[in-house]
């Protein structure tokens, strides 16, 4: 755990040498005319996102944006938020049916587009080699975007091998700047590690609270493939919000129950993609990088584990 922090925390050092925290929060606001696209709304304090490296060499925030269920012009207006109060990762997929909506987002931001990390995923359906081609360029043309950061091919099911082709190619392409898997079991990434010319970059899985996965965790980390947790409050199932456990440990740091979330996320060495559709939620979340939890929290929380799902249903 420590270990895994130390790689977040160098890298953010690094970081932060180069530009400065003051300097960065600064040009962010500079670019982004926070203020001017919402009114004359405070602005919050900025807390600039740590980024881990990927194992081709790219940059990812540790900490972004999930846009489940935001779509049209609510989902429009909170990915323009996001960006304005320091998201710099957007989490999309095509069975979202949210791209358009994203896309419009990034634009309303005025953010420049290679400040962000923009994150898709093919869905089954356009599962092998030439639908997944065409999935990619109809995602492409829905975000406005000329390149993705991350492409994910979204569950193991149906040809994954003539996806990951496909991947490869755009990838060497340059229109996909590192591509990688979603709900991939540890022996479903192997026989993709063992088929494929290119190593998975991230594996983006279910993770929360509730449902900790130490043994992806675990292969993961062996393999530096970076897990990226989602649904990392369970979407408050199991009255996550209210954990008696969580708000114990937050009361010490002044922190709440979804704070208190990320940041074991975090200390695990996990990138996590939290959704909200409210302004101070965005903020909320982000401020995560002030406090530390303790081992003796950190064992706490392992005991919340049910070592199950919380979402029965999409399996
Ligand atoms: N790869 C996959 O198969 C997969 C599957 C599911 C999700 N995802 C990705 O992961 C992202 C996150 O997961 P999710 O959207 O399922 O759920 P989530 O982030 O675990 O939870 C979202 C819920 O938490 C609430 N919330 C957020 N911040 C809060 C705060 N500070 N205090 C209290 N409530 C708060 C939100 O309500 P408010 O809007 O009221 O704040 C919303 O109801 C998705 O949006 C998506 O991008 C990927």
């Amino acid at each position: 755990m420590k270990r895994e922090m130390d790689k977040f925390d160098r890298i953010n050092r690094r970081q932060f040498m180069q530009t400065g925290a003051k300097v960065a929060a600064g040009a962010l606001f500079a670019t982004l005319g926070a203020s001017k696209l919402f009114g004359s709304a405070k602005i919050p304090a900025l807390t600039p996102v740590n980024s881990v490296v990927l194992n081709n060499g790219l940059k990812m925030p540790v900490l972004g944006f999930g846009t489940l269920y935001l779509g049209g012009s609510e989902g429009e207006k909170c990915v323009a938020e996001a960006i304005s109060v320091g998201y710099r990762l957007i989490d999309t997929a095509t069975i979202y049916n949210n791209e358009d909506a994203v896309g419009a987002g990034i634009r309303r931001s005025g953010i420049d587009r290679e400040k962000l990390f923009v994150t898709s995923k093919v869905w089954v359906d356009d599962s092998g080699y030439e639908k997944t081609k065409k999935a990619f360029d109809t995602s492409l043309n829905k975000l406005g975007l000329d390149y993705l950061d991350l492409y994910l091919i979204h569950r193991p099911r149906g040809d994954v091998k003539g996806s990951w082709k496909a991947m490869e190619e755009l990838y060497k392409e340059g229109k996909i700047r590192a591509i990688g898997v979603s709900n991939f079991e540890p022996h479903q990434l192997r026989d993709l590690m063992e088929s494929g010319e290119i190593m998975p970059t991230v594996n983006q899985i279910e993770a929360h609270a509730f449902f900790h996965q130490p043994e992806s965790l675990e292969f993961l980390k062996k393999n530096n493939i970076q897990m990226e947790a989602w649904s990392p409050f369970a979407q408050g199932r199991n009255e996550l919000f209210y954990n008696d456990v969580l708000a114990e440990i937050g009361k010490k740091y002044n922190k709440t129950n979804a704070q208190v979330s990320l940041r074991w996320h975090y200390q695990r060495g996990i990138v996590t993609i939290p959704r909200t559709s409210q302004k101070a939620h965005m903020v909320e979340n982000l401020n995560i990088f002030d406090f530390e939890l303790s081992d003796e929290d950190m064992r706490l929380i392992t005991k919340l584990d049910l070592n199950t799902t919380q979402f029965p249903e999409w399996d």
